[in-house]
């Protein structure tokens, strides 16, 4: 479950990205961040990730406030969170195997678990022939496809997607969010942040929209434009009905998909703390 409650975030530059957002995500729901460029959307992912802390309000995953974790437990977080760009951010010297692998060796998997799932992953993305291939071989489908299946091996989760299909084409796109849609039936959440209206009013899943940092919109079964069905919109704490409740989008600086980890607080916990319950 996520929860932002009055979360406001002020930049050092003065810009209020988000100003006392409230709404609730509950576990394995699919939803879609929408809004205008500049309104907020990478603000919640980056909340999200703990990559910035909010200038007040409190930002809770699974009744944990996130916003105030320690930085050594920030990494404890992120290996159960997937994230998936616009740019793919695969690492070009690196072969898809190697890619995929590598998310798993950051968190200290065995060689021997990393020989056994990244196959497994690469099938469920339909890339087990392009196992050897350079990213530079692939095209951005297929990027993307390598990117979701970093994200989803070591089995998150959260996964979180920002313009995930922003560079590329409708067939491509598609199949990238069905791929998405198949991970949140396994029990993930999963949260996109997107333009294309295309998608959002083909998939009917919940679409909180966000414009100048606040919530305007937040609707079960959404479309990306007028005449969608409006449920409650999001002033307060979800009372838990239906079509109340949102979540954020994403981005990062370059490789961010490898969020810093810190060896030494890996090494201050007992192991197991921060897996998927
Ligand atoms: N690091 C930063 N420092 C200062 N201002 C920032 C920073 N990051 C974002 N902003 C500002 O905060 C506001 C929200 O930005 P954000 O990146 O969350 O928007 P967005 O909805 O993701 O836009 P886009 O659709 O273009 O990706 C914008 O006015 C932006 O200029
Ligand atoms: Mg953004």
């Amino acid at each position: 479950m996520i929860e932002f409650r009055e979360v406001s975030m002020t930049y050092a530059s003065g810009i209020e990205a988000l100003k006392e957002v409230s709404f609730r995500i509950e576990s394995g729901e699919f939803v879609f961040i929408i809004g205008r460029s500049g309104s907020g959307k990478s603000t919640l992912i980056k909340l999200l990730t703990c990559e910035i802390a909010p200038s007040s309000g409190r930002v809770l995953i699974d009744d944990y406030d996130i916003g105030r974790i320690r930085r050594r437990h920030v990494p404890y977080l992120r290996r159960n969170v997937g994230m998936v760009f616009q740019d793919f951010r695969l690492i070009a010297t690196k072969t898809v195997f190697e890619n995929v692998a590598f998310a798993m060796e950051i968190i200290g998997a065995s060689r021997k678990l990393v020989r056994r799932r990244v196959p497994i992953v690469l099938s469920i993305v339909g890339l087990r022939d392009k196992a050897d291939s350079m990213p530079n071989q692939l095209s951005g489908g297929e990027q993307q496809r390598v990117a979701i299946a970093r994200a989803m091996v070591n089995n998150p989760m959260l996964i979180l997607a920002d313009e995930p299909t922003g560079n590329l084409d409708p067939l491509n796109s598609e199949s990238i969010m069905a791929l998405l849609e198949e991970i949140n039936r396994s029990g993930t959440t999963v949260i996109v942040c997107t333009h294309d209206t295309a998608i959002v009013d083909k998939m009917k899943r919940r679409v909180v929209e966000i414009e100048d940092g606040q919530v305007v919109r937040d609707v079960q079964a959404g479309e990306y434009g007028p005449g969608a069905r409006r449920c409650t919109w999001t002033d307060g704490v979800s009372d838990g009905e239906a079509g109340e409740f949102t979540a954020g989008a994403s981005e990062n600086g370059t490789d961010a998909f490898f969020f810093p980890v810190d060896d030494a607080c890996d090494a201050a916990l007992p192991s197991g703390e921060g897996e998927r319950p």
